[in-house]
C-alpha cells in the first residue's frame, strides 16, 4: 500500500511517514494556494507522475492544516487559514477522486462548541456542529467540501506526541513546566479526550488499508484516545503524576480567567461508538497512552 500523507512534519503527519507514508511538504504542496490553477496543477501532476514520490497512493491523508487557533482570529491571516483548512481538502479529495484514489481528511473537534449534549456523552457524528472560532469555522467548511468528493472525515480531540514533538504540544509543555520548577494553573472547565498522535496515526495507517481500491467513502468518523474525559488541568495534572511530580502543583482555573483570542468549546468529547463498530477496534485509554508517551526516563531537558 502507497500512502501519501500532507503535513507530513506535524505531529500526525511525522507518526504516518514513520509507519511507511510518504511524506508531503509544504514545499511540494503549498496548500495556502489553494483555489488557484496553479494548485490544481501541481496536485494532478503530483499525482498522474507519482514523482517525486515514487509510486502513486492508493490512498492521501491529509493531516496538513493552519492549527494555530488564535492566530486564525487574526484578519492578516484569514485568506490563508480559508485556504488550508476551508478550500485545500476539497480540492485534494476531487483530485484525489479523479485519480481513483482513496482520500482521509483529519478535522477536528472544534467543529462543536456547545456544553455536553444530555446524559454528558460525546458528540457523534451527526450531531449537529456549531463552530465557536474561524479554526472550527474553516475546518467545518473543508470537512464538507471532502464529503462531497467522496472523502472520508476523521475528527479528532487534543493531539499531543510528547517527546516527537517538544514544545509543540499541551503535553510536552506542561512536562518541561514540570521539570523546570514551575507550578501552573490551568483551565479546569474545558473537558475532551487527549489523542497520542502515535495511537492516532497506527489507526488512521488501518484505515487506509481498508480503503485501498474500496472507491469513495464519504463519511465521518471520530479517533480520539479512549477513556473518562479530563479537563486541561486534569490532564495537566497527569503529566506531572506521568513525569514523577506532585499533580497538586498545578491548580484550576476557568477559561474566564486565561481569555484567549479563540473562543474554546467547553466540551470536546468525541463518542468513539460509531468507531468501534465501523472498525471493530477501540483506540486505547489515554491514560495508557501518556504512560507511553512519557515513558520512563522521559525528560525534554
Ligand atoms: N493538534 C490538535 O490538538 C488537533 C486537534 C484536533 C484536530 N487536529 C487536526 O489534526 C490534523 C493534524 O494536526 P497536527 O497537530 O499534526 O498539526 P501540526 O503539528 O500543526 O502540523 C500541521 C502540518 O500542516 C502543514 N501545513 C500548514 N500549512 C501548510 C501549507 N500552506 N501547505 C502545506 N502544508 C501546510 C505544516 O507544515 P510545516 O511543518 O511546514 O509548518 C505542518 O506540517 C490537522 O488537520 C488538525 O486540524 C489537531
Amino acid at each position: 500500500m502507497t500512502v501519501w500523507v500532507t503535513g507530513a512534519q506535524g505531529q500526525v503527519g511525522r507518526c504516518l511517514v514513520a509507519l511507511g507514508g510518504v511524506g508531503l511538504s509544504r514545499a511540494d504542496l503549498d496548500l495556502s494556494t489553494a483555489g488557484t490553477e496553479a494548485f490544481r496543477g501541481t496536485a494532478g501532476a503530483l499525482l498522474a507522475g507519482g514523482a517525486p514520490h515514487g509510486d502513486a497512493p492508493h490512498v492521501i491523508i491529509n493531516t496538513a492544516a493552519w492549527t494555530d487557533v488564535d492566530g486564525a482570529e487574526d484578519d492578516a491571516n484569514r485568506a490563508t487559514v480559508e485556504a488550508v483548512n476551508a478550500v485545500a481538502p476539497g480540492e485534494l479529495a476531487r483530485v484525489a477522486r479523479d485519480a481513483g484514489v482513496g482520500f482521509i481528511h483529519v478535522s477536528t473537534d472544534y467543529v462543536f462548541s456547545g456544553t455536553a449534549p444530555e446524559g454528558g456523552r460525546g458528540w457523534r457524528p451527526d450531531d449537529p456542529v456549531w463552530p465557536a472560532n474561524e479554526y472550527g469555522r474553516t475546518k467545518r467548511e473543508g470537512e464538507l467540501a471532502v464529503l462531497e468528493a467522496g472523502g472520508t472525515v476523521v475528527r479528532t480531540s487534543w493531539v499531543w506526541s510528547g517527546p516527537e514533538a517538544p514544545g509543540r504540544d499541551f503535553v510536552s509543555v506542561m512536562a518541561t513546566l514540570a521539570d523546570n520548577g514551575v507550578d501552573p494553573k490551568v483551565v479546569d472547565d474545558q473537558v475532551g479526550r487527549p489523542t497520542f498522535a502515535a495511537d492516532l496515526a497506527a489507526e488512521l495507517w488501518a484505515l487506509a488499508g481498508e480503503q485501498v481500491g474500496a472507491g469513495p467513502a464519504p463519511e465521518i468518523l471520530n479517533l480520539t484516545n479512549s477513556g473518562e474525559p479530563v479537563s486541561w488541568c486534569g490532564l495537566a495534572r497527569e503529566v506531572f503524576r506521568c513525569t514523577g511530580h506532585d499533580p497538586a502543583r498545578v491548580s484550576p482555573c476557568t477559561t474566564q480567567e486565561w481569555p484567549t483570542p479563540a473562543a474554546r468549546p467547553p466540551w470536546s468529547v468525541l463518542d468513539l461508538e460509531a468507531w468501534s463498530t465501523r472498525t471493530g477496534r477501540t483506540p486505547p485509554d489515554w491514560r495508557d497512552a501518556l504512560r507511553r508517551g512519557l515513558g520512563a526516563g522521559y525528560r525534554l531537558g
